[in-house]
């Protein structure tokens, strides 16, 4: 069983919204679809999934220990009664209110209408708002610009840049590193 924390719905994108990850997206045959391929996993910071033949139980170990954690709270992105992604406010630091966000755009044909964007927001309006976090972090490849424009266009601001630190095929790019705190949440 999974731990249920609720649903937000967009009140500037009809349709989309965010709920507690559970047993329904788990075995939706997509999620672990995407957690197979490449475009996907390369920039999420889970490099054991870039084997590629990761099994399903390894997946779902994951996702449970995450679901089930006090420390971190994971959702399904929704366009309608479609699954299309998910967003993570993960590692919270209950101490310093701080944690940070992770996303994905499961559903390729999801990407490009701004969908990445307003789940940000949402996940950083849920962090702020219902758990009172201070401030949240982010970090993401130089090279994969439409997460750093969703973490500028969501005010995010970049605080960091661990020069060549990642590595992505056969090469290393900078880890870039952002933070925001709650007055600086872009809503538009
Ligand atoms: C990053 C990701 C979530 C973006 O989702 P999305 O729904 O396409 O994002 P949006 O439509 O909100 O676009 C965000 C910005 O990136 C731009 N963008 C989107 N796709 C782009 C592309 N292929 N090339 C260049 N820019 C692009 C958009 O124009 C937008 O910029 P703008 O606000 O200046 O107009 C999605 O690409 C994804 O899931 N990637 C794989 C996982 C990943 O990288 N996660 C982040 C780890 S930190």
């Amino acid at each position: 069983m999974l731990k249920d924390i609720g649903a937000v719905k967009s009140e500037k994108v009809t349709g989309l919204s965010i709920r507690g990850f559970s047993e329904t997206e788990l075995n939706n045959p997509d999620y672990y679809r995407w957690m197979i391929d490449y475009d996907n996993v390369k920039y999420i910071g889970r490099p054991e999934y870039l084997s590629l033949c990761i099994p399903f139980s390894k997946v779902e170990e994951y996702v449970v220990d995450l679901v089930n954690s006090n420390n971190d709270y994971f959702f399904a992105a929704y366009f309608l009664d479609d699954f299309i992604g998910t967003i993570k406010i993960g590692h919270i630091n209950w101490e310093n209110l701080v944690a940070d966000m992770g996303f994905l755009i499961g559903n390729k044909k999801c990407r490009g209408k701004g969908f990445g964007t307003e789940i940000l927001r949402l996940g950083c309006r849920f962090a702020f708002e219902d758990l009172r976090l201070r401030k949240l972090e982010g970090g993401c490849f130089a090279s994969n610009i439409p997460a750093n424009r969703m973490f500028l266009r969501t005010g995010f601001l970049l605080e960091g840049v661990l020069r060549d630190k990642l590595k992505i095929e056969d090469s290393f790019d900078d880890h870039n590193l952002y933070g925001l705190f709650h007055d600086e949440l872009i809503l538009l």
